[in-house]
C-alpha cells in the first residue's frame, strides 16, 4: 500500500515545530529506514500515519485515505506501528491474549485469526511462552510480544521505533529475518533507528531527518557515500562500511556478502 506524504507540517501545542515540510512517497514492498539526531522529528512522522498526530499543514495518505478523514482505529488496519517502549503498548494478562488482542479487534475472522496469531508467535520465537504474562518476561522479550501483536494484525504497512534498542545479539537477526519475511509478504516497512549498521544490512532506503525535514533520501549505499552531511547529522557509517574503506574497498559496504565479494574482486586484480 502506497503512502504519500505531501508538504507536511507539524507543531505541538507547546508550539515546538517538530515537522517543517516533509514530502516523500513509500511505494508497497519498500523498506526504509529513517535516522537522524535526536528530536529531528522521526517519531513524530511516523505517528502521521496511522493518525496518532494529525497535519498542522500538508496532507498524509496511506493507500487512497487521507488519514485526516479516517479513525486511528480505522488506520489500525493499514498501519501497525511497534512502539519503542513495548510498557506502552502492551495490557493483556498473557502472551497469547496480547497477540490476539488486534486481529480480533479488526474483527477478521476467527481461522484467519489463529493462523495468524500462530505464526506471529513462531515467528518472534514466543512458541511455548503464550500463557505467560509479558510483564513476567524479560524486557527482551516484551518487546517480541509487541512485535508478535503487531505482525497478527498483517497490515500492509509495519513501522518499527527502534526495533534492537536492547536487544541482543540473537534478537537482532529475529528481527532482521522477520522484516525479510514482511517484505516477501509485499509489505512496506519503515524503521527508525540509531543502529546504523542493523539499517544498513537490512533496509534498502535510507532517509536521513534534521530539524524536522528530510535531509537526504534515496538508496542506501548511495546516501552512506554522502559523508560530510551524514557527519553533520551526528550519523556514523556502519561497521561493515568503516571496515570496507579501511581496506580500500573502492564502493560502500552495506553487508557481509558485499564485503567478501569486493574482497574477492580486488584481490582478482
Ligand atoms: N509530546 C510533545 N510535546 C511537545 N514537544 C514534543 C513532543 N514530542 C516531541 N516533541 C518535540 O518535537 C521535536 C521532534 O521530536 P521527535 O520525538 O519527533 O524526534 P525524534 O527524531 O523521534 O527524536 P528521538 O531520536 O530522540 O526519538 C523535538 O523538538 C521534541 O522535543
Ligand atoms: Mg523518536
Amino acid at each position: 500500500m502506497k503512502i504519500v506524504i505531501e508538504d507536511l507540517f507539524f507543531s505541538y501545542p507547546g508550539g515546538v515545530e517538530a515537522l517543517a515540510g516533509v514530502s516523500l512517497k513509500i511505494e508497497p514492498g519498500e523498506l526504509v529506514a529513517i535516522v537522524g539526531q535526536n528530536g529531528a522529528g522521526k517519531t513524530t512522522l511516523v505517528r502521521h500515519l496511522n493518525g496518532l498526530l494529525q497535519p498542522s499543514r500538508g496532507m498524509v495518505f496511506v493507500g487512497d485515505w487521507d488519514t485526516r478523514q479516517h479513525t486511528v482505529a480505522q488506520l489500525a488496519s493499514r498501519v501497525g506501528y511497534v512502539f519503542q517502549n513495548p510498557d506502552d503498548q502492551l495490557f493483556c494478562r498473557t502472551v497469547k491474549d496480547e497477540v490476539r488482542f488486534g486481529p480480533l479487534n479488526l474483527k477478521y475472522p476467527s481461522e484467519r485469526i489463529e493462523e495468524l496469531v500462530n505464526k506471529s508467535l513462531g515467528l518472534t520465537g514466543l512458541i511455548g511462552k503464550e500463557n505467560t504474562n509479558p510483564y513476567d518476561l524479560s524486557p527482551t522479550w516484551r518487546k517480541m510480544v509487541a512485535l508478535a501483536s503487531i505482525l497478527a494484525m498483517d497490515t500492509p504497512v509495519v513501522i518499527l521505533d527502534e526495533p534492537t534498542t536492547g536487544q541482543d545479539a540473537a534478537s537482532i537477526s529475529r528481527i532482521a529475518d522477520i522484516v525479510a519475511e514482511l517484505q516477501r509478504d509485499g509489505k512496506s516497512v519503515v524503521t527508525i533507528t540509531h543502529d546504523i549498521d542493523f539499517c544498513a544490512e537490512n533496509f534498502k532506503r535510507l532517509i536521513v531527518m534534521g530539524k524536522g525535514i528530510v535531509l537526504l533520501d534515496g538508496p542506501m549505499h548511495q546516501i552512506l557515500a554522502q559523508d560530510e552531511i551524514l557527519k553533520s547529522t551526528y550519523v556514523d557509517p556502519p561497521q561493515l562500511a568503516r571496515l570496507g574503506r579501511g581496506l580500500g574497498l573502492p564502493g560502500i559496504v552495506c553487508n557481509q556478502d558485499e564485503l567478501f565479494d569486493q574482497l574477492r574482486r580486488s584481490e582478482a586484480q
